[in-house]
């Protein structure tokens, strides 16, 4: 599963983990994805696998595919975990708006580079994290990367509201190959959820400053 080093992602990792399954959980910096091998003490399940990867970038996604494709010959679950919400409009290192590229981009990347392996390792299950708050989005495709108008909510709307369009396609796609395709909102939990650049109202609703 992609995130896994604190919030939703951590607590599923641990979910899965205590079920006995081996887990392989992502972050962007290793020694805070290490961290999270607390999961194993945690739920005394010595099976869990550590990748670092930024996950804003195309070229890192493609980087951990290939890892994951070297680790494992079967692959029964892959959850898209990783996504978020900013503020104010970045740039990824390909020059894409971060939020479409991070929520959306990457998660469809990822699961397009390990469906052959998903496929091989039937029954298989792709999970994508989304939003309710895709139920508000629009996805305006004469200005997909925000460059006319930007607002943290709008592209986070969209990036959800992208990523049930594609999982729906997927499973109309995957209909009868043993490769099942969901997509979830999570319900509004207190995390670190959209603390690298956030709104006062984002923050009263989410933040763990614990
Ligand atoms: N919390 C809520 O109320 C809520 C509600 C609806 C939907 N969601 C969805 O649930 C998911 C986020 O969960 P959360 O609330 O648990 O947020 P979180 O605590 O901020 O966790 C985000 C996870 O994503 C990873 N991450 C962030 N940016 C990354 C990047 N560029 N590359 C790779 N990994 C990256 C983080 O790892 P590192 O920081 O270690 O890199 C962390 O593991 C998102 O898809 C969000 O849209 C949350």
């Amino acid at each position: 599963m992609t995130g896994g080093t604190g919030g939703i992602g951590k607590a599923t990792a641990i979910g899965l983990s205590t079920l006995g399954a081996r887990v392989a959980i992502t972050g962007r910096d290793e020694a805070r994805a290490r961290a999270a091998a607390g999961i194993a003490r945690e739920t005394g399940n010595s099976a869990v696998d550590v990748f670092a990867a930024d996950m804003s970038s195309q070229a890192e996604v493609r980087r951990l595919a290939g890892e994951l494709l070297a680790a494992y010959p079967r692959l029964d679950v892959l959850v898209n975990h990783v996504g978020g919400f900013w503020a104010h409009r970045h740039l990824t290192a390909d020059g894409l708006e971060h939020t479409f590229a991070l929520n959306h981009l990457a998660p469809f990347l990822l699961t397009n580079l390990l469906l052959d392996r998903l496929k091989q390792s039937t029954p298989a299950r792709v999970v994508t994290v989304s939003s309710g708050a895709q139920a508000m989005g629009k996805i305006d495709f004469d200005d997909l990367m925000g460059e006319q108008k930007y607002s943290g909510q709008r592209a986070y709307n969209q990036s959800k509201l992208a990523k049930f369009v594609f999982t729906y396609e997927l499973a109309r796609r995957l209909d009868g190959t043993g490769v099942t395709a969901t997509v979830l909102h999570p319900g509004v939990v207190r995390t670190a959820f959209g603390a690298e650049d956030s709104t006062a109202m984002m923050g009263a609703l989410t933040f763990d400053r614990g």
